[in-house]
């Protein structure tokens, strides 16, 4: 195995070295993997561990005990992933689960044998060993070894998350070397570990909600929806449908553009590469990567207070955070008139929908002690922008004011160039049938926003746009 550069300077950060201050163009000031040193550290000194007399008997050299109730459900979740560290530490240590004082004999045969576990499983009948290693929730794992007649504890995970395998495997042999298995799916919780400001930014990033995405609309089963909404399917070790041990790799994580492993696995890292293979001209139209890359800014939440990261991490989740990404490609707006001539009955179905009419709504109300129809706040929803695909006007001059509401241009993309063309369908967003439901979604959910219109449901909402 080869190991590149950042390896490197992970063995420089266990001895102690300075950060480096982010450097791709565009993003903010940063510390790449701030938390690395933490992390790689664990406990510190080993602590002495005074077990029950039975059970220090069988602590021959370097073991895990998991800590768990047979009918926890964290328990469950982690058990695929538990099976995993202890497959990974073979040979290396042993692996001994410890079940809760109350857990029914019968409950750990079926436990044993619904989740597979291979190592043994005992029950701590007098609650003696959850005392003497201080357990408090399940699943705990504590990484013990013998030493001069005692045992110390190396390593403790109170409690035991999804997605920590690696970083538990990392420690018990004492070196991050070792964690990276080449072509492996981490997943997020081990680099987010030591790379805690990128990881805030990637919580407040829609690719951190790709999953709830699919789930929402009920789309999460379909196999053609799934890959780009996930990290690594298709690949070993990435994501499978329906295989527990493998879940935590939903959402568009780390390794989904830095390779499984990131750079650390000795693997060439070029993850601007991979925006391509989801950003797609169907499912992302108008995307390049020049204006992709800014809007992933690793660094981003770095600025925020506490307060402000949680407003923002509810935006997101409800789906009010901007989505600068979905934008046409950049164009003047010719305004819906100019469709008149050839889309005689497009146009005369918009003249009476409530988007061609969705000016005359604010005229009624106040925003602020001020008309609403003279607010931007209002009329960046109500009205088309004089400019399609680049930023959003900030004066209400930047507004086509006089078309009366949401044009033609605001669903369809800007029409000078097919104007020009007398026609065509490259020239324009088409939004029939080919085009998914990726681009449908966000461009009307753009101004369908959940404060705007809470019950929202695409398909309900497509029939009454249909033109006719
Ligand atoms: C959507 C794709 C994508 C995702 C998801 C993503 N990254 Fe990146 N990352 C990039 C790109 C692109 C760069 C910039 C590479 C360049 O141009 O040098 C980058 C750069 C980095 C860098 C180097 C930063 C610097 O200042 O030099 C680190 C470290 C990093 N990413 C870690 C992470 C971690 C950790 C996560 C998950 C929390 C993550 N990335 C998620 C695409 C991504
Ligand atoms: C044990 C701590 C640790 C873990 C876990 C970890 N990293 Fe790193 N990573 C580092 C350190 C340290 C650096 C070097 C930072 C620097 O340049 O200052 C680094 C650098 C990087 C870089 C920048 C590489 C470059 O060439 O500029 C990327 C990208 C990255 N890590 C991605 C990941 C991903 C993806 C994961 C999860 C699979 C991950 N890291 C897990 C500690 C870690
Ligand atoms: C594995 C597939 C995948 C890869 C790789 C990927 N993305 Fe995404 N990206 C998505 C999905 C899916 C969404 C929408 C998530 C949602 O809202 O549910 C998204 C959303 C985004 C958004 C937010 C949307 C908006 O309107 O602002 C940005 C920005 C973005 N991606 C940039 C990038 C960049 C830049 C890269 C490459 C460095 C990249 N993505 C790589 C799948 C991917
Ligand atoms: C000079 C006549 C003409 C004008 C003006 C015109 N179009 Fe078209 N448009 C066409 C033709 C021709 C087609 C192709 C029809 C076909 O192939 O089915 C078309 C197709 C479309 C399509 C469907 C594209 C697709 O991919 O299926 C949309 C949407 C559209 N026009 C919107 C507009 C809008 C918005 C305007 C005003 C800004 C406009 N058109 C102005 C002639 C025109
Ligand atoms: C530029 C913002 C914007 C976009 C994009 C947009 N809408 Fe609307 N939509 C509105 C506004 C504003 C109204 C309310 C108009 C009024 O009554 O004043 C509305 C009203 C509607 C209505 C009528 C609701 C009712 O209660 O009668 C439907 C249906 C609708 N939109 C569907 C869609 C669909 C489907 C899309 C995507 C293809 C979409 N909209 C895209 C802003 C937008
Ligand atoms: C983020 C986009 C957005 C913004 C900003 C916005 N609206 Fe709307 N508005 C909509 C949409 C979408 C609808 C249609 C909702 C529906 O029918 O389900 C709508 C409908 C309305 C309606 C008719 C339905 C109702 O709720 O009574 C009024 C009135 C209205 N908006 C006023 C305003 C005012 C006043 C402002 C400024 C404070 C404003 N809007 C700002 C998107 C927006
Ligand atoms: C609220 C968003 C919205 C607005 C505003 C809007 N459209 Fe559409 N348009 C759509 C959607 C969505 C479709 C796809 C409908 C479908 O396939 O049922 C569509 C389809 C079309 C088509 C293709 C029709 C076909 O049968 O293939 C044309 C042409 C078109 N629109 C022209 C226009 C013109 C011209 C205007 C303005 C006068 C306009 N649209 C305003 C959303 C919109
Ligand atoms: C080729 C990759 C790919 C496939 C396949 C894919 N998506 Fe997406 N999806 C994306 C990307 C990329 C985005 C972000 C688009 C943007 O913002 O430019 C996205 C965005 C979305 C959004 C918009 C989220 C929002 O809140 O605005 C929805 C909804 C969605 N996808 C659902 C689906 C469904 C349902 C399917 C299956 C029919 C699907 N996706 C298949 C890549 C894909």
């Amino acid at each position: 195995m080869r190991f590149s550069r950042p390896l490197a300077a992970l063995l420089v950060l266990l001895l102690g070295s300075v950060a480096v201050a982010a450097s791709v163009a565009g993003w903010s000031e940063g510390t790449p993997a701030a938390n690395s040193a933490n992390v790689l550290q664990g406990l510190g000194e080993p602590v002495e561990i005074p077990l029950p007399a039975s059970l220090a008997e069988r602590i021959d050299g370097p073991t895990l005990l998991v800590y768990f109730s047979p009918t926890c459900p964290h328990c469950q979740h982690a058990q695929p992933e538990l099976n995993e560290v202890a497959e990974r530490l073979a040979g290396k240590a042993k692996v001994l689960g410890i079940a809760s004082s109350r857990s029914d004999p019968k409950a750990l045969d079926r436990y044993r044998d619904t989740y597979k576990v291979r190592y043994p499983l005992i029950i701590d009948e007098d609650a003696a060993i959850a005392r003497a290693i201080s357990a408090r929730s399940t699943p705990s794992v504590i990484y013990l070894e013998p030493e001069k007649r005692k045992i110390v504890a190396k390593d403790a995970w109170y409690p035991f998350r999804r997605g920590q395998g690696s970083l538990l495997v990392m420690r018990a042999l004492g070196t991050p070397f070792a964690g990276f298995d080449e072509g492996r799916y981490h997943g997020n919780a081990t680099c987010m570990a030591c790379h805690t400001e990128e990881a805030g930014a990637w919580l407040l990033s829609h690719h951190s909600v790709a999953w709830d995405t699919l789930l929402a609309r009920d789309d999460h089963q379909k196999a053609e929806c799934v890959g780009c909404h996930v990290t690594g399917m298709g690949k070993p070790t990435g994501w499978v449908a329906g295989d527990t041990a493998r879940d935590h790799l939903v959402d568009v994580g780390c390794e989904a553009c830095h390779g499984p492993g990131g750079p650390h696995d000795g693997k060439v890292d070029a993850p601007a590469e991979a925006c391509a293979g989801c950003h797609d001209k169907k499912h992302s139209i108008a995307f390049s990567v020049a204006k992709g890359l800014p809007l992933i800014d690793h660094y981003a939440a770095n600025k925020l207070d506490d307060d402000a990261f949680t407003a923002e991490l509810r935006a997101l989740h409800s789906g009010e955070r901007e989505r600068p990404l979905l934008a046409f490609a950049e164009g003047p707006h010719v305004g819906s008139a100019a469709c008149k001539s050839c889309h005689t009955d497009e146009h005369a179905w918009w003249s009476q929908d409530p988007h061609g009419k969705a000016m005359a709504t604010l005229s009624t109300k106040e925003h602020e002690g001020a008309p609403a129809a003279e607010a931007v706040a209002c009329v960046r929803c109500h009205a088309s922008p004089k400019t399609h695909g680049g930023p959003e006007p900030t004066e209400l001059a930047g507004f086509a004011l006089d078309e009366g509401g949401v044009g033609c241009e605001s669903c369809h993309g800007p029409g000078g160039a097919h104007v020009k063309a007398g026609g065509g369908t490259d020239n324009i967003e088409g939004l029939g049938d080919d085009c998914p439901v990726c681009v449908l979604e966000a461009l009307c959910t753009s101004c369908h926003t959940t404060t705007w219109d809470p019950t929202w449901d695409l398909d309900r909402r497509l029939k009454a746009v249909g033109h006719k």
